[in-house]
C-alpha cells in the first residue's frame, strides 16, 4: 500500500471522555496521543452526568488551557453516538486509556460496539505512565471532597477550581 492510499488519511483521531475533571493521566494519554496522530481531538460528552461538578464550559477552558502549546490537539464537545461524531469529523481511530486490567472488560465492550456500529473506525487503546494508572476523575473528586491532596493528580488549573468550588461551599 502506497502512503497515498493510506486508509487514515491525516491520521486524526478522537480522545472521548467525561473529564469530569481533567486528570493528568488524562493529559499523558492525550500528550501521547498527539505524538502518534497528526491531530487528536479531545471530545468533552455532553451530558455524561447529570450533575457534573464541572460545567462544560469549564471542562472546555481547563483542556484548552492545559493544550495551549500543542497545536495538534483540539478540544470539542459531543453528543450522541461516539461513532457519528467520529465520522462526522472525519476521523478513524478512537483513543481510549487503558490504566489497569480492571478497565478492559468495559472497554472491549465498547471498543466492539462501536466497531460494530461503524466497521472503519478502530479504538486504540493507549496507557498511561504507570504513576497515573490508579488516578480516576472519580476518586479526584472523592479526595478532594473529604480533605485528602490531590495536587500533581491533576492539572494546577483544576485544582484551583476544586479549591473555589470548596470555598463557595463553605460560604452557603
Ligand atoms: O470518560 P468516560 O465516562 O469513561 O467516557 C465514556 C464515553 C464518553 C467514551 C462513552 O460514554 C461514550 O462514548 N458515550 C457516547 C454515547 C455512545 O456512543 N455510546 C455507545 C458507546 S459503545
Amino acid at each position: 500500500m502506497t502512503a497515498n492510499s493510506s486508509p487514515w488519511p491525516g491520521r486524526l483521531a478522537v480522545y472521548p471522555g467525561s473529564f469530569d475533571p481533567l486528570t493528568t493521566g488524562h493529559v499523558d494519554i492525550i500528550t501521547r496521543g498527539a505524538r502518534l496522530f497528526d491531530r487528536i481531538i479531545v471530545a468533552i460528552l455532553v451530558n455524561a452526568e447529570k450533575a457534573p461538578l464541572f460545567s462544560m464550559a469549564e471542562r472546555l477552558e481547563i483542556a484548552r488551557d492545559v493544550f495551549r502549546d500543542l497545536p495538534n490537539v483540539e478540544v470539542d464537545t459531543f453528543d450522541g453516538l461516539l461513532v457519528d461524531y467520529v465520522k462526522r469529523r472525519g476521523a478513524h481511530a478512537i483513543v481510549r486509556g487503558l490504566r489497569a486490567v480492571s478497565d478492559f472488560e468495559f472497554e472491549f465492550q465498547m471498543a466492539l460496539m462501536n466497531r460494530r456500529l461503524e466497521a472503519a473506525i478502530e479504538t486504540v487503546f493507549m496507557m498511561p505512565a504507570e504513576q497515573y494508572s490508579y488516578i480516576s476523575s472519580r476518586l479526584i473528586k472523592e479526595v478532594f471532597a473529604l480533605g485528602g491532596r490531590v495536587s500533581g493528580l491533576v492539572p494546577e488549573m483544576v485544582e484551583a477550581r476544586l479549591r473555589d468550588k470548596q470555598a463557595d461551599l463553605a460560604r452557603k
